[in-house]
């Protein structure tokens, strides 16, 4: 299989089927190819790497997978696990405040309680309640690179849009977007490698969380945290660590993504000047082609923890192990998705699964695809004929979140 170099410990990747390193640079760049020989020749792929886990590739498996809960359990969600300290903190939370928890992070029964609670801020006509502001973001943005013949349309562009969006429905500051956002990247990105990172950022967040909801106790409001403050789950009221978990939740869940989101079509289009073409003179294919987007460039993997043997094409996982539920893998299956390898615009059978897939599915799925219509139809309006001003200033992270971190453009030919 695939031999690449720059791993985990510097050892590079020999077998992708038995020793896959999802951090791999080459594995960042274009999993493509590494999902595809998988698929074929190790379906349930393993790797003792980051703490071990099993990869499946394939659609079905992983759809089906979605469902087992709590067989496959979401009590531990990330790709890269947490270093003992954090994990002896998450164990003395999980003991303090047992099934309070946000429902990223719990099973069936205490998950859905919770999820429905926050379904209602994401629901089409909240969503379309925040369209109008999003659009003063995004013109906002652009006005700021009016005279320039350069920008990073993911640094400046992708990147400050969703903080902002988010911060505004939590009712928290917008001016301090740029905060928000490197507290997810560390969370999320930098600190993956970093455990001193990461354990600082979840630290920061729930800081600025606590606080706010003292804040609220004495002035409350209509904002999500207020709204949060004074909900009941089975006649009781949330303690401020629940409330506090959900808010980080709603924060972090929709920076990383939808910025790499953004950026990723930001990319492609940079990158694709007859798809740019395309969607400049056909404007109303923009939602067909968001799909094809998010489906091609998926950047989401999360993590399930094994609780009871389960067995899948010669797999044989046992209780404690890690599975990824690698939907950015499922999302190029040929049995589901004709030429799935191509970017095709105005594909017509698209049934991704970037949201994820069972009771976990995305809650902000709404918000996300109106973020992206609407950044991406004023970005076009702008600057219909933007390009690459360079491949090697393009840079991608990955791991739990997949997506382009620079991506250098010229904004007119
Ligand atoms: C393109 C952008 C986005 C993508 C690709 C994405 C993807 C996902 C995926 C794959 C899951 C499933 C997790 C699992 O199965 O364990 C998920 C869950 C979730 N997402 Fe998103 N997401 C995006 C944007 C957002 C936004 C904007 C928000 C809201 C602020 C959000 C909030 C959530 C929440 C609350 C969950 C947990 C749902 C549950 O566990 O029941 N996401 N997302």
């Amino acid at each position: 299989m695939t031999d690449t170099s720059k791993n985990e410990n510097g050892c590079p990747v020999h077998d992708w089927a038995t020793d896959y390193d999802v951090m791999d640079e080459g594995y960042t760049r274009n999993p493509a190819p590494i999902w595809a020989e998988l698929r074929q020749k190790c379906p349930v792929a393993h790797t003792t790497r980051w703490g071990g886990s099993w990869m499946p590739t394939r659609y079905a498996d992983i759809q089906e997978m979605a469902n087992m809960v709590p067989t496959l359990s979401s009590r531990a969600i990330s790709v890269i696990p947490p270093d003992p300290v954090l994990r002896e903190e998450l164990i003395a939370e999980l003991k303090a405040y047992g099934t309070e928890s946000p429902p990223i992070t719990s099973d069936p029964p205490e998950h859905s309680p919770y999820k429905r609670l926050i379904l209602p801020f994401f629901s089409p006509r909240a969503v379309a309640g925040y369209a109008a502001m999003t659009e003063e973001i995004c013109r906002g943005l652009l006005d700021e690179l009016k005279d320039r013949d350069t920008a990073d349309a993911a640094v400046e562009y992708a990147q400050q849009i969703p903080p902002r969006v988010i911060a505004y429905i939590l009712g928290i500051d917008m001016g301090r977007a740029a905060e928000f956002t490197q507290w997810t990247q560390e969370l999320l990105e930098l600190g993956q490698t970093d455990p001193e990172l990461r354990r600082a950022a979840r630290t920061k967040i729930r800081t600025f969380f606590f606080d706010q909801i003292e804040h609220r106790k004495q002035n409350p409001g209509h904002d999500v945290i207020s709204l949060l403050l004074d909900a009941e789950v089975e006649g009781r009221r949330l303690s401020d660590h629940t409330v506090a978990g959900i808010c980080n939740l709603l924060l972090v869940a929709g920076i990383d993504t939808t910025w790499s989101s953004i950026g990723s079509a930001l990319y492609h289009f940079a990158t694709h000047p007859e798809d740019r073409k395309r969607l400049v003179a056909e404007p109303d294919l923009l939602p067909v082609a968001v799909e094809e987007v998010l489906r091609y460039y998926s950047p989401v993997t999360m993590a399930r923890k094994v609780t009871a043997e389960v067995c899948m094409h010669g797999a044989e996982m046992k209780p404690g192990d890690k599975l990824l539920m690698t939907f950015p893998a499922a999302n190029r299956d040929p049995e589901v998705f004709e030429r799935p390898d191509e970017f095709v615009i105005d594909r017509q059978q698209n049934r991704h699964i970037a949201f994820g897939t069972g009771i976990h599915r995305c809650a902000g799925s709404n918000l996300a695809r109106m973020e992206l219509l609407v950044g991406l139809r004023l970005w076009f309006e702008r600057f219909p004929d933007f390009s690459l001003a360079g491949e090697e200033g393009v840079t991608w992270a990955g791991g739990q979140v997949r997506g382009p971190r620079n991506v250098p453009v010229r904004l007119s030919a």
